[in-house]
């Protein structure tokens, strides 16, 4: 049986606490003989800083790069408020994106049938919704330059951030989005602002380029990003793949997570190429939330967005669909039983705690 090389990176937080309910799930899978892992742990974001003064530091940053797929918590918290800009905890996250050059980003928002109420939408609106938004994670505002705040001579300030995209970035992350579209509905919405920003004007070009070269047997929609945001709240059925840039992806897919039910449900991966030679790409799961100070250390976190992206992973890095599948049905099994954390509670629900949760998805994966 092939050993899988994970780095296990728990962060700040709820991070920390989601992380030791995947530990357990993976200590399940060793125990049971259903896979076999090579673990290594370290710090990154606002813990990692606390240590060496940076949010994540070279040794973290090679084991990352020697690493078959890293698992992260989440990162952040008001603690590190006043840490230098450059040395927050987002940063060592944003670091990892960028270095390992993963950028595609994505992040299933699936509504299973048991949470259908927990919605902030009507049930009908959401019963059966399956999005996978496909999100740029690499370039755009996030990383372009210059990125600065300068003293005016009027005592006035002046901050610039850079939405910059070349039209590689573009292509490359619309192939992923309408490769994945041929294994579900078939259907790619498109999001951007080409009616006031040129990256937008780029980003429409580049997507119809690409989807009349080699992909004019899937459905493409243009939609500018205001009014993505306006249907996915009105009618998010309609949507099967979503593509769009860094900034637009961070907040469309916080919106899809609402959609069905929590934050704490969302998992994503952010991949990066494949390489040639190998057939191997870099990998970093995580969930789609932070880390929830205003929850943290109080085991009220949901796990399954960090246990669904230990799913991604065993799918994505390690060659385990069926043992994803597994994970997978375990958690829509506790749900339909109405096991919930506090997120996601309804009436008549057994309301667990963080470590509830995961034992109730363990006793639920050992019984088949
Ligand atoms: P957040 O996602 O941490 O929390 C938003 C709300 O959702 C909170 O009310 C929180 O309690 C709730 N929530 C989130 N995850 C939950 C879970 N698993 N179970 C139950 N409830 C959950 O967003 P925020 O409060 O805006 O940000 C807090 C910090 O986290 C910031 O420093 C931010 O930069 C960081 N952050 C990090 C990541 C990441 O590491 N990937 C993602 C988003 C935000
Ligand atoms: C996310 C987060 C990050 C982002 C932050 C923590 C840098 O919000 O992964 O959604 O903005 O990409
Ligand atoms: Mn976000």
């Amino acid at each position: 049986m092939a050993t899988h090389k994970l780095l296990l990176l728990p962060g700040d937080g709820i991070g920390t606490e989601v992380m030791a309910q995947v530990k357990r799930v993976l200590a399940f899978l060793e125990q049971q003989g259903l896979a076999s892992f090579a673990v290594e742990e370290d710090l990154v974001g606002g813990a990692a800083y606390d240590q060496c003064g940076l949010p994540i530091s070279e040794e973290a940053m090679k084991r990352a790069f020697a690493a078959d797929a890293i698992l992260l918590g989440a990162v952040g918290g008001p603690k590190w408020a006043n840490v230098p800009y450059e040395a927050r905890p987002e940063a060592g996250l944003l670091r990892l994106r960028k270095d390992l050059q993963l950028f595609a980003n994505l992040r299933p928002a699936l509504c299973y049938p048991a949470l259908a109420d927990a919605s902030s939408l009507k049930r009908e609106l959401v019963e059966g919704l399956d999005i996978l938004i496909v999100r740029e994670l690499t370039g755009g505002v996030y990383f372009g330059e210059p990125k600065t705040i300068t003293d005016l001579a009027d005592g006035q300030k002046r901050a610039i951030d850079t939405q910059v995209y070349e039209s590689y970035e573009i292509e490359r992350i619309a192939r992923v989005a309408f490769e994945l579209a041929r294994t579900r509905r078939n259907k790619v919405v498109s999001a951007e602002k080409h009616n006031v920003m040129k990256s937008g004007v780029l980003w429409k070009q580049v997507v119809s380029e690409v989807h009349g070269a080699d992909y004019a047997d899937v459905s493409l929609e243009h939609q500018l990003a205001d009014s993505c945001a306006m249907q996915l709240v009105r009618a998010p059925k309609q949507f099967d793949v979503l593509v769009t840039d860094n900034l637009f992806g961070d907040i469309l897919s916080d919106v899809a997570a609402m959609l069905t039910g929590s934050l704490g449900m969302l998992p994503s991966a952010s991949l990066g190429a494949v390489e040639e030679l190998t057939g191997k790409r870099r990998a970093l799961y995580e969930p789609v939330h932070g880390a929830a100070p205003d929850i943290a250390g109080k085991g009220l976190a949901n796990p399954i967005a960090m246990i669904g992206s230990l799913a991604m992973a065993l799918r994505y890095s390690f060659g385990e669909g069926a043992l994803a599948d597994r994970i997978e049905k375990a958690i829509a099994g506790v749900l339909a039983k109405g096991f919930r954390t506090n997120d996601i509670k309804s009436e008549g629900a057994t309301v667990v705690g963080t470590g509830g949760m995961g034992d109730a998805i363990l006793a639920e994966l050992a019984a088949g």
